[in-house]
């Protein structure tokens, strides 16, 4: 898995990243969404080890990129914004060249690479020069060196940037299966995108983390609506019946020994724990969490929803 911790990068009087942390977990696909000049690719450089933070850290798998930067680069696999590819070289030589390099034992490079062909679908592709290929052929050759060593974990800078329609499905479904096993971290600057691919949403803007959640939770918010997530232990049906009308359940889903969590919608932003916390005991339950999301993220939806690439 993927670990951030207070990362901060300044580029002269650019704070291009500003403490920011997060995890990504195996088998979840994490967007990483903020508009252009938001900081995604900067966090995702460091992450790879590209370039190194003023401070804080990352680590993979436990490795850090202070301490272990060799082995936190053979647990990732990154597909940069611009994937830098051999053009002179043909696909299946260009991956072939990939997996030396990345340290597969040469009598299984072969296998690799044609599982890599397979995965990606570059079958018709595999003898050409790569300088022949379409921008979205180039980009699942991208995807298949980030994958040709088999990593736990992927960073995927806007796989689907410049793609046609089509593309973007088959790369969207291509990372929703991979993502099934793999830690991914997944950055667009498309909320539609966003909600469609991934299972959890970061949002980034200036630098900062500004906002988290599953694409329904964000939708919600960006709507105006504030979301309070608990855990609670009783009758919840009966919670469910008293809770007043400005409340609204979005999700509801067991939390293990006996607690129910729930989500709740609300359409009014003053702040309604107390109320929440009163209505749980009058019901003769109990509650271990409580937690209320503030609609903070109008500007930034704005900037993602104003146009652009679709
Ligand atoms: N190598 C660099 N030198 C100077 N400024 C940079 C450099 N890389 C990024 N920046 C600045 O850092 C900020 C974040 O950029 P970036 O991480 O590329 O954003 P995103 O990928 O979200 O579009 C921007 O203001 C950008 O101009
Ligand atoms: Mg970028």
């Amino acid at each position: 898995m993927i670990e951030v911790e207070n990362l901060t990068k300044r580029f002269g009087s650019t704070l291009a990243v500003d403490t920011v942390s997060f995890t990504v977990k195996p088998g979840e696909v994490v967007g990483f969404l903020g508009p252009n000049g938001a900081g995604k690719t900067t966090t995702m450089r460091i992450i790879t080890g590209l370039i190194y933070p003023q401070s804080g850290t990352a680590r993979v798998n436990g490795k850090d990129i202070w301490d272990e930067p060799v082995d936190v680069r053979k647990l990732l696999g990154y597909l940069p914004e611009a994937t830098p590819l051999y053009d002179e070289m043909n696909v299946m030589d260009f991956l072939g060249f990939v997996a030396t390099v990345r340290g597969i034992p040469p009598r299984e490079i072969a296998a690799r690479v044609e599982r890599m062909i397979e995965v990606c679908s570059l079958q018709t592709m595999a003898f050409k020069d790569i300088s022949e290929l379409s921008r979205g052929f180039r980009q699942r050759v991208g995807l298949a060196q980030a994958l040709i060593h088999d990593p736990p974990a992927l960073v995927l800078d806007e796989p689907t940037s410049g793609l046609d329609p089509t593309q973007i499905l088959e790369i969207r479904r291509l990372v929703r299966e991979l993502g099934k096993e793999k830690a991914i971290l997944f950055s667009t600057h498309i909320l539609d995108e966003a909600n469609k691919t991934c299972d959890r949403i970061l949002i980034i803007n200036n630098g900062r983390l500004v906002g988290e959640g599953s694409p329904h939770d964000l939708a919600a918010m960006a709507s105006g609506e504030t979301i309070y997530s608990l855990e609670f232990k009783g009758d919840t049906e009966l919670l469910t019946e008293k809770l007043p009308d400005h409340f609204k359940v979005t999700h509801s889903r067991p939390g293990g020994e006996g607690y129910t969590g729930l989500e709740l919608a609300c359409s009014d932003p003053a702040d309604h724990s107390e109320e929440l916390f009163d209505l749980t005991v009058s019901v003769g339950g109990k509650l271990r969490q409580l937690s209320r999301k503030e609609a903070t993220l109008e500007d930034v939806f704005l900037e993602l929803t104003k146009g652009g690439e679709a």
